[in-house]
């Protein structure tokens, strides 16, 4: 299969928020610190690690949010490393970011049926009210719910409409950045099955950024374990819940809390 992501030493720097300087600017400190991967065209990759492993970080990087210190990130043969954000531009909806806190995302003001049209008016697409209806189609959230706002949706719900405004765009990779964390068990099983099938039927690709490892391993096939802003282990996720070569891994694995105590992993 081919690559969609080809990253190679992707190193990081930010400048430090926690300094404050009396003279001069805050000094950087390194957040990634050379990650080297792939994301083949149509998988499903997973990015675990413990708070402050740099996984949003990544996942900024990669939508070219953030702007790598060195190294290289290719997208589907193309070197977006550096590209100005007008060089960006005509590439932006083809990676979409969708975030922990629809809340937070969402414009409280807007009708749902605004906000999923919004980002489709800034990429100048025609036929937005069908492309509307049929985002909300793939969501599985009916028609009339265009007319209503934020706060009158359920979390998930609203995590359904942050999904609806990322597919819209008709994107090749979609980076799920921590998006059921928020949601009862209930609602975050019906997020991750809609996924998963969207996934299936919209040929995307999808890199899926949680600290829960239980969810990571019924949804990605792929894993990658970030530790201090390095990858520990970056393998099918069989295997690493199998037979975890990083100590980092088997520490992760170890919090996870089962559901029957007598029952083990593998
Ligand atoms: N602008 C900044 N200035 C200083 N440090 C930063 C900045 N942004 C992020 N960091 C630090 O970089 C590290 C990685 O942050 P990042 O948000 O990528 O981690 P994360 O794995 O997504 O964590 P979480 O699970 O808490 O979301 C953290 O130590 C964070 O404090
Ligand atoms: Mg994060």
């Amino acid at each position: 299969m081919a690559d969609l992501y080809t990253v190679a030493d992707l190193r990081l720097s930010l400048a430090d928020m926690t300094a404050k300087p009396i003279f001069g600017t805050a000094p950087r400190i390194e957040i990634l610190k050379g990650l080297s991967f792939t994301i083949p065209k149509g998988a499903v990759v997973g990015i675990v690690g413990g708070s402050g492993s740099g996984k949003s970080t990544l996942g900024r990087a990669l939508v070219r949010l953030l702007e790598p210190s060195r190294g290289a990130i290719g997208f589907d043969g193309s070197d977006i490393t550096h590209l100005s954000e007008t060089a960006l531009r005509p590439m932006r909806r083809r990676f979409q970011m969708i975030f922990q806190d629809p809340m937070s995302s969402l414009n409280p003001r807007h009708r749902v049926g605004t906000i999923i049209a919004e980002p489709m008016r800034l990429h100048g697409l025609d036929a937005i009210p069908g492309r509307v209806a049929r985002a909300l189609d793939h969501v599985g959230l009916p028609q009339h719910f265009a007319a209503r706002y934020p706060h009158e949706l359920s979390g998930g719900q609203r995590q359904r409409v942050g999904i609806a405004r990322a597919i819209a765009l008709e994107p090749d990779f979609i980076l799920a950045d921590e998006i059921v964390s928020g949601l009862d068990v209930s609602s975050q099983a019906q997020v991750l099955n809609l996924l998963e099938r969207l996934v299936a039927d919209l040929g995307l690709t999808l890199a899926f950024i949680s600290h829960d490892l239980s969810v990571i391993r019924r949804l990605c096939q792929r894993t990658i374990v970030l530790h201090q802003g390095l990858i520990v282990e970056d393998r099918p996720t069989a295997e690493l819940f199998a037979t975890p070569k990083a100590a980092y891994t088997r520490e992760l694995l170890e919090a996870i809390p089962l559901p029957d105590p007598a029952q083990a992993w593998g």
